[in-house]
């Protein structure tokens, strides 16, 4: 197969993550007999410096021409603590998310047999926990209007807004995973609170009768983050809107000891984009000591689900399965055993695929 992939590597560690990615995905491709090719764009902060634009047109366009888009990580703690920075590289990554129609977020949470101890949860509760977020990642409180402040400046507001068609769609690619896989599906709202929640919970009552094989159970977020650490087995497919999707997520990646280690795909309209969930690790750039595997799993993930090859997603995870079980990791994971640099981890992986 012949495949177009765009690269942004953004900000921080992305530049790191995406070479070891590109280094796999090559050694796929050389071991499957496909043809790559990758362009490579700029975004976030990388891209506010070269353009003044988070996310600049001529990169839209490369998304929009790629068969997928693999993006690494993008935030600079310059602008972090400048709360009135007039562009900010978060903005970029909301742009390209609107912009590429990707409503939904997925974000799987698993744990690894050679890992499951560095989780600070307790063995018995996690070990073979296997559940996935559909996040909703163009809609809510991150894209309401009217948003701001009033005009003293005293007052800010967000506004959290949901149509029916949004809920839907989202909805949907639930109740399709919860079919191929164990069958329960677990909306997250908060609808004795908000009116949006209970349009997300009318509307997943509505869709149901059509997935009769799948459970659906409807459970509000704040007790979700509380079972989803107590008993995180309890779960199989979550859909929920944007803020509390992006909040329990953080929370679930700890389940698997850590968060350098998991992928995420967003699905939408124009294209398919794959990413690491973890964030830019400034404190780390340019060390080459950063942990390559969320984006590497991430890019198993792009095989999966914008090429439907699941043989070249599974020696990916194949390959970094046996890395850990060898130990050629990163310091993150390396608990006083030899640490590995980031390259070397992706020179090994490549090697071994
Ligand atoms: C994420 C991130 C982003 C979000 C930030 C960087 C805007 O936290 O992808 O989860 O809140 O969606
Ligand atoms: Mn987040």
């Amino acid at each position: 197969m012949e495949m177009n992939i765009a690269l942004l590597p953004g900000d921080g560690i992305g530049p790191e993550v995406i070479a070891q990615a590109v280094k796999v995905v090559n050694a796929v491709a050389k071991k499957f007999g496909h043809t790559i090719h990758f362009e490579e764009a700029p975004v976030g902060a990388a891209a506010i410096d070269l353009t003044g634009d988070p996310y600049p047109d001529t990169t839209h366009e490369v998304c929009l021409r790629a068969d997928a888009v693999l993006f690494g990580a993008i935030g600079d703690p310059k602008y972090d603590n400048d709360p009135k920075a007039k562009v900010r590289p978060e903005q970029g990554l909301l742009a390209m998310r609107k912009k590429l129609g990707l409503f939904a977020n997925v974000r799987p949470t698993f744990t690894f047999p050679s890992l499951v101890h560095k989780s600070p949860l307790k063995l018995d509760r996690i070990e073979g926990v296997d559940l996935v977020f559909f996040r909703e990642l163009t809609g809510g409180i991150y894209f309401g209007e009217p948003r701001g402040r009033n005009e003293q400046g005293t007052k800010a507001f967000d506004t959290n807004v949901y149509s029916k068609e949004e809920i839907t769609r989202l909805a949907r690619m639930g109740f399709e995973a919860a079919q191929k896989r164990r069958k329960l599906l677990t909306c997250v709202d908060k609808a004795n609170v908000l009116a949006t929640s209970r349009l997300w919970r009318e509307t997943v009552q509505e869709l149901a009768p059509e997935y009769p094989d799948v459970k659906v159970e409807y459970e509000f977020v704040d007790a979700v983050a509380m079972r989803l650490i107590q008993w995180p087995k309890a779960y199989d497919v979550l859909i929920t809107e944007n803020l509390f999707g992006d909040i329990l997520t953080d929370e679930a990646s700890v389940i698997s000891g850590s968060m350098g280690l998991m992928p995420s795909a967003s699905l939408g309209t124009e294209n398919k984009l794959f990413e690491p969930i973890h964030g830019s690790y400034p404190q780390a750039a340019g060390k080459d000591i950063a942990n390559p595997l969320g984006t590497i799993l991430s890019a198993a993930m792009m095989f999966e689900y914008a090429f439907d090859l699941s043989d070249e997603a599974k020696a990916i995870s194949d390959v970094v399965n046996k890395s850990l079980e060898e130990g050629i990791v990163t310091e993150d994971i390396a608990e006083g055993g030899k640490a590995y640099k980031t390259s070397e981890v992706g020179d090994w992986l490549a090697a071994n695929i």
